[in-house]
């Protein structure tokens, strides 16, 4: 049973991704995501300056899933720096360095100063929803999205990943203008919403910042729709992220049109060993269902 995969010339030994933001901020968690299964990992989105991030509470257990609303919090650029080189030289697998910056500039400087750990390649979060500050995600504007794509794209010779926010009206058009601008991988999604939960005893929100981005098994429909948008006018593979939590979740998003998936509230629902259990759960479908390679799943859904 072969379950390896392929993101622009890069070879996964499953189709496993630790998303960006959940245990990704040391390089020795980084390592325990790839111990436990991860075939290629991905920080948390490192920024230009230290930023505290929004006060505590910043995330909130849903029925459904995760509200948070973090305020990409990060330590100073020569830290994150650090711990991405110990990741580089630790993991085992494939380091994934996710970046954002204020402006489009900002974005180029931080991919010249992230390529020099050598990370597999960059991930240009264009999509975080829950900092006032930064205004409408630069990824609500197919022409700032290509813009920042080819910025980065000029200052660095990594493969660079693109990830997108599903709080559009038209994907299809972002994905577009990313691919013609020179993405290699296009990453979908990032969270849903803003959302909100209020807390009906006090009658006050629960996030520090009211509002947050939703993740987890509610959101998959729409990861799912997302991916299947894009690999309908793309040719580079999609990463698709999420509410993966078990083998068939990924099958469904493998058979939307992703070559690999992302994982990240499942790290809190099932504990650290989901790649590995997922992946488990893959090979059994695939053998229940007569599948011996991934690429018979990847797009099935297309016809
Ligand atoms: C606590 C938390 C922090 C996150 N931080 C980041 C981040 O720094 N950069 C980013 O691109 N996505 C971030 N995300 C989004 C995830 O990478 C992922 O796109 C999203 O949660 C959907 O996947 P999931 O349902 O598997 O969690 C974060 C998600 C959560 C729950």
């Amino acid at each position: 049973m072969d379950v390896s995969t392929e993101l622009a010339g890069i070879r996964l030994n499953n189709p496993t991704v630790l998303a960006s933001g959940v245990l990704g901020v040391t390089a020795s968690a980084l390592k325990r995501a790839s111990a436990s299964g991860a075939a290629a990992v991905i920080t948390k989105s490192i920024g230009p300056q230290k930023r505290r991030g929004h006060e505590n509470p910043v995330v909130v257990e849903l029925d459904c899933g995760l509200l948070n609303a973090i305020g990409l919090s990060c330590p100073d650029p020569e830290e994150s720096m650090g711990e991405l080189k110990k990741a580089v030289d630790s993991v085992d697998a494939p380091v994934i360095a996710s970046f954002y910056g204020k402006s489009i500039s900002e974005y180029g400087y931080m991919a010249e100063l992230l390529s020099k750990a050598e990370p597999a390649f960059l991930e240009a979060n264009i999509s975080c929803p829950n900092v006032r500050e930064f205004g409408k995600p630069f990824g609500s504007s197919a022409k700032t999205a290509g813009k920042i794509t080819r910025a980065v794209k000029n200052a660095t010779d990594l493969p660079l990943i693109v990830k997108l926010t599903p709080n559009v009206v038209d994907i299809k058009a972002i994905a577009l203008e990313v691919e013609k601008n020179g993405a290699d991988v296009i990453s979908a999604i990032n969270t849903l919403g803003p959302g909100m939960k209020i807390d009906v005893v006090s009658g006050r929100p629960v996030l520090s910042n009211k509002f947050g981005g939703l993740s987890g098994p509610c959101i998959k429909p729409v990861a799912v729709r997302c991916v299947y948008d894009i690999y309908d006018v793309v040719e580079i593979p999609v990463i698709g992220v999420g509410g993966i939590e078990s083998g068939e979740d990924a099958v469904e998003m493998l058979m939307a049109g992703a070559s690999a998936v992302g994982i990240g509230t499942a790290v809190w629902h099932r504990g650290v060993d989901v790649f590995r259990e997922v992946t488990d759960e893959l090979r059994d479908f695939m053998k229940e269902q007569g599948y011996s390679r991934l690429e018979e799943i990847i797009g099935r859904a297309h016809g």
